[in-house]
Parts: C-alpha cells; structure tokens; sequence
C-alpha cells in the first residue's frame, strides 16, 4: 500500500524585490516589482507504507516546502498529492488526526507551560480517549527519559529535552504518517543519538511511514535505507541511502595545522587540496590511502594537529545528482 504520493508538485511564491535607492522605494509603492521563486518544481515519488525516507537537499532545496505541502499547511500552485489516500490541503479532520509534523526549528509546544498541559491540549485537540492518552504519554517519557521533566515549563528544557517533548507531543495521537524535518538540528551528539535510537525503535515497533529531512549524515544513515535527494526545488535522485553513503565514505578529509616555522605548501602531492590558509590546510584524499598520506606528510612536515572528517553530506550530494544529469538517468 502506498501511504505518501505526490505527483507534479509545484510550488512557486511571488516575492517582492526591493529595489535599491530611496526614489526606487517611493516609486516602488507605485510600481511593485515581483520576482516569483519556484520553491518546488515537478516533485514526483511514492512511498510505500512502513517506509523510512531520507529527504536530502542542500539548504534552500526545498525539503520544508514539500513536507509542508504533504502536511496541508499550504496549497500547491499545481500538482497533486495524497497522505494516507487524503488530500492534505484539504485539511479534513480525519486526516490530521493521522499523520504529524515535526519542525526542529519550530516549536509547537507552549512555552511558558509545562509540557504536560500542551500534552493535555493535544489530547482534546485529538480527541484522544484517556486511558489511552495516559497509555501513550506514559509510555513515550518513559521511552524519551522525560518522565521527570513533564512538569516544568517548557522554555527551562535544554534543547534536547525539548525536542524529545516535541516528538511525544507529535506521537500522542498514534499518527501513521510521521513526516520530520530537521528533527536533530542544533543538538549535541548524545540528544542526536538519543533522537535517532528512539526513531528507530519507535517506527519498527509502530511500523509507521517517515519522511525525514536533515543535514547530519548520521541521523538519515542510522534510519533510512532509501533517500530522496532535492535541489533547487526538483528531485534528482530517488534510491537507495547506501549509494550516497558509499560516495559519502570514498573519501576523507584531512585536517592540517602546521607547525609555526613550517609553510603548508606542495600539498597536491597528497591528493585534492581544498584548502589553504596557513598555517592550516584541507586535503581530500581517498580513504583507502590515509594512512599512507598522513604518514608521508608527518614525516615531511611539522604539524601541530590534525584531524580527519567525512566529506559534508552537501557535498556528496551535489556530486550524486550532477551524474545523474549526465546519465540522463533521472526520469
Ligand atoms: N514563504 C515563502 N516565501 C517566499 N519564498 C519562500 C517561502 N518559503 C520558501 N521559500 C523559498 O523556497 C525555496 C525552498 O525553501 P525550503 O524552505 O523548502 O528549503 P529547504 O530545502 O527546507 O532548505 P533548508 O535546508 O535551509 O531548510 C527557497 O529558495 C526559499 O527561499
Ligand atoms: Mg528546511
């Protein structure tokens, strides 16, 4: 069964251009200039139900404006699209009462309350019957380690505890559709893990459909097996993570801070030199042959630290659909 289906998406905004100079601006009043920004062209896929899809696109890609069109926070220019065979631009209740929304950047909690009085709110919002909202909410802060946080007002949570307050507001309905854009942003490493396991467990044991956004490579590798990859509001590639991970893991990135005497200079030797600005320097090497290149410029060179990285997932991705233009293979 196919839970998501968008077909033809297209989302375009007429924005206003600011001309510059202070008679433009009076003139202006008069005589508006607008220049219209596509921020979704043509956006066609399908997911089945109980997948997990990664939505991957640089920033300004159009991630958020899919996701808000699947929600029904706003209509399409053209195109169609069904969220558990419901239109969601038509806001039917019985839709919203199916499928949830979760916004990293956005809070949907009330600020100055406790998170459990927005639990509360959601529960008549939802209509959720009370022994099973009690069933759900137990369960969810047992499962997101908040149960003794409940009580204190939202805006003294870390961010972390936050935005697990978040997801379980968002999941207290059982929604089936989870549709998740940039839940991880600005989290430490630990509140990401925590994050990502409970997703994990949470859409094997539910089985439920997620869309998920996010620039950490992490989040979308320890979820999803298949990616949706956008830019400048088309989909370019459509398939499988471990494609990505595969480019993503080819090459390394190695750090270089140079000692005080030293110039970081003749580096092309090593492989891609990225960047230079003494006394620190980027190389883009194949993975296979770190070691070698480390040990070979350790030997020749002073240095003061060095560190190696993953490429950015940015990256990695412009890379994938800049091929898959070349083969003309997307379709
Ligand atoms: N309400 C709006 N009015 C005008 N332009 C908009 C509006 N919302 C989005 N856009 C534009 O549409 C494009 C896509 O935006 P969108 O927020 O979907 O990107 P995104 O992929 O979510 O990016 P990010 O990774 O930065 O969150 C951008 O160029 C953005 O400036
Ligand atoms: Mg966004």
């Amino acid at each position: 069964m196919i839970a998501i289906e968008a077909r033809g998406l297209t989302k375009t905004y007429r924005v206003y251009q600011k001309r510059e100079g202070v008679w433009a601006s009076i003139t202006g009043l008069f005589h508006r200039e607008f220049k219209t920004v596509e921020a979704v062209r043509d956006v066609s896929f399908s997911i089945e139900e109980g997948e997990m899809v990664a939505f991957l696109g640089p920033n300004g890609a159009g991630k958020t404006t899919t996701l808000k069109l699947l929600s029904g926070l706003i209509y399409p220019t053209s195109g169609e699209a069904q969220v558990l065979g419901y239109v969601p631009w038509k806001r039917e209740h019985a839709f919203r009462r199916r499928f949830s929304l979760v916004m990293g950047q956005k809070n949907q909690l009330w600020w100055d309350l406790p998170a459990q009085e927005s639990f509360q709110l959601h529960r008549e919002i939802y209509r959720i019957p009370d022994e099973q909202f009690r069933k759900r909410r137990d369960e969810l802060t047992e499962l997101l380690e908040v149960k003794d946080l409940v009580g204190q007002p939202v805006r003294e949570l870390s961010l972390g505890e936050r935005m697990r307050m978040e997801l379980i507001a968002a999941l207290l309905h059982s929604p089936e559709v989870l549709l998740l854009d940039e839940p991880t942003i600005g989290l430490d490493v630990v509140s990401q893990r925590r994050v990502q396991e409970f997703l994990r467990y949470y859409q094997a044991e539910r089985k439920i459909t997620v869309i998920l956004t996010s620039h950490y490579m992490k989040d979308v590798e320890a979820l999803c097996r298949r990616a949706i990859i956008i830019n400048d509001g088309e989909i370019k590639h459509d398939g499988p993570l471990s494609e990505i991970v595969e480019r993503l893991s080819r090459h390394k990135i190695i750090l270089l801070q140079f000692g005080m005497n030293e110039q970081p200079e003749n580096l092309e030797r090593f492989g891609n030199v990225i960047e230079v600005m003494p006394p620190r320097a980027k190389i883009e090497v194949d993975r296979q042959l770190v070691p070698e290149v480390l040990a070979a410029i350790l030997a020749e060179y002073q240095i003061a630290d060095v560190g190696v990285q993953d490429r950015p997932l940015e990256d990695v991705i412009a890379e994938v659909f800049s091929q898959s233009n070349a083969n003309t293979r997307d379709d």
